[in-house]
């Protein structure tokens, strides 16, 4: 029998109760919250799509593994367990713990970056970004021209432009190219995945021109999902096969383990070359705490040995990947613009084609977060020209180059009949659409002022 419907394969066992608000409560709460979700609490939001990150539920095995976590200082039978599974998976020599995947940037970056050095990607996550900029080095993206293009099918497109990046390496010379990193999937391009013909290809041009190529790989096993079932040579090969196969070609990689590791709190730098290792080992040290803990505790690192492992079992790859493209398969069958094809952890809004009278400088997409928590209690993120809009030397409006709003999916935590009600929510927000206002800034810090800043209705 073939099944349509993709259950949870799992059972409940713990339960977290959310508290249920009326929309008169709820545009009491936005206005106390300055119509930024960022200052919503959480006990305030019904369904919360603000992040994949750290919000994954645990397994039975994952909470087991938390009594038995080993809080020595030195050398604990946990991080021991987390070591090896790490090295199984990445094949790597040196792993390094740190409490969170920015982390384990900072540690590199700092060490193979500084004024002049270039890093290139298909795109670099924000914290990536900054940094590698924070060292002085300059960071250019370039994913493949489909990988821009919300209603662009291509299969993989989070794919790296390998044209663009040989003629980049010469262009600045190979010794001034600090890393070549492929982000998998491309969580800042959709959650889109690099096939493995991409990853080989990046990695013969580094090999190539002698450049160092790591991994960002937060996502993992969600890419290998997307190469098993759309590159045709890998259709047999075990989801863990395929990562393992990936991360080969490469000679090093940095992840948040509060993704694919299925755990809160946790992070890893992995490396082939002895020297980097212990430099980076050095800094480690000083800033996050000995080198076999980073800044996790015996019971993190538990969780980590076993989560990485849980998160390759088929069955939760399957239901994963196919709930994500189910929310965003319904809300594009009422009519509702996102990015195609669904990516692994999250489901965009093209908040611009959805609210085509907003102007981008009256914020479409913080608009349509601010609607979809009014209307059904539901929390998203602006990815838009709140996050990335600037001013340019004249003092006018500088556009981000997409307006959307993601909706990203926290690991077993929501079933179906939740999702069922975010659907319903934007069932509701189709109706009334060209009555929604557009938004202006009231208050901003100087950085990062999507996290902080105030808004209100343009009347
Ligand atoms: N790289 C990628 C691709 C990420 O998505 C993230 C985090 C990081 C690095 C940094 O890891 O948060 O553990 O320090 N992404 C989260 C998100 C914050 O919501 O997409 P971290």
């Amino acid at each position: 029998m073939h099944h349509k419907v993709t259950i949870e394969p799992f059972r409940i066992k713990v339960v977290e109760p959310i508290k249920l608000t009326s929309e008169a409560e709820r545009i009491e709460i936005l206005k106390k919250a300055h119509y930024n979700p960022f200052l919503i609490d959480a006990e305030d939001v019904i369904i919360d799509l603000l992040t994949d990150s750290g919000t994954s539920a645990m397994s039975a095995n994952q909470w087991g593994g938390i009594m038995r976590g080993d809080e020595s200082y030195a050398g604990a039978r946990s991080w021991k367990r987390m070591e090896t599974a790490i090295k199984e998976l990445t094949g790597y020599k040196y792993i390094l713990p740190t409490h969170q995947g920015r982390a384990a940037e900072h540690l590199l970056y700092t060490k193979i970056g500084g004024p002049g050095k270039i890093f290139i990607s298909n795109t670099h996550f924000d914290t990536t970004r900054a940094n590698i900029e924070f060292s002085g080095a300059k960071a250019f993206d370039i994913p493949i021209p489909e990988g821009t293009q919300p209603s662009s099918l291509h299969p993989f497109k989070g794919n790296m432009d390998t044209e663009k990046l040989d003629r980049l390496i010469i262009e600045h010379g190979a010794q001034n190219i600090g890393a070549v990193i492929l982000t998998i999937t491309n969580n800042s391009g959709g959650g889109q995945p690099a096939s493995m013909a991409n990853a080989e290809a990046v990695a013969e041009i580094c090999k190539k021109h002698g450049v160092f190529f790591i991994f960002d790989m937060c996502r993992v096993a969600e890419n290998a999902y997307f190469i098993k079932h759309r590159e045709e040579a890998y259709k047999d090969w075990t989801y863990e096969d395929i990562a393992k196969k990936m991360l080969s070609l490469g000679d090093g990689a940095i992840m948040s383990a509060k993704k694919d590791a299925l755990v809160n709190m946790g992070g890893f730098l992995a490396l082939n070359d002895e020297q980097l290792a212990d430099e980076c080992k050095t800094t480690l040290i000083v800033t996050e705490g000995f080198s076999t803990y980073g800044g996790l505790t015996g019971r993190d690192m538990e969780a980590i040995a076993i989560g990485i492992k849980e998160v390759f079992e088929p069955d939760y790859l399957h239901y994963r990947v196919t709930s994500t493209a189910y929310l965003g398969n319904k809300i594009m069958e009422l009519g509702v613009p996102i990015i195609q094809p669904v990516g692994g952890h999250a489901v965009y809004v093209d908040a611009k084609a959805f609210y085509p009278h907003i102007p981008p400088e009256q914020y479409p997409g913080q608009a349509l977060a601010i609607e979809l928590y009014k209307i059904g209690g539901v929390r998203a993120v602006e990815i838009g020209s709140v996050m990335f809009g600037a001013k340019n030397d004249a003092g006018e409006f500088v556009p981000a180059s997409m307006e959307l709003v993601r909706m990203a999916i926290p690991r077993r935590v929501y079933t179906q009949s939740h999702i069922d009600y975010v659907i319903e929510v934007f069932g509701e927000l189709m109706k009334d659409r060209q009555k929604v206002k557009g938004i202006k800034i009231t208050k901003e810090p100087a950085f990062l002022r999507h996290f902080t800043s105030w808004f209100d209705y343009i009347d």
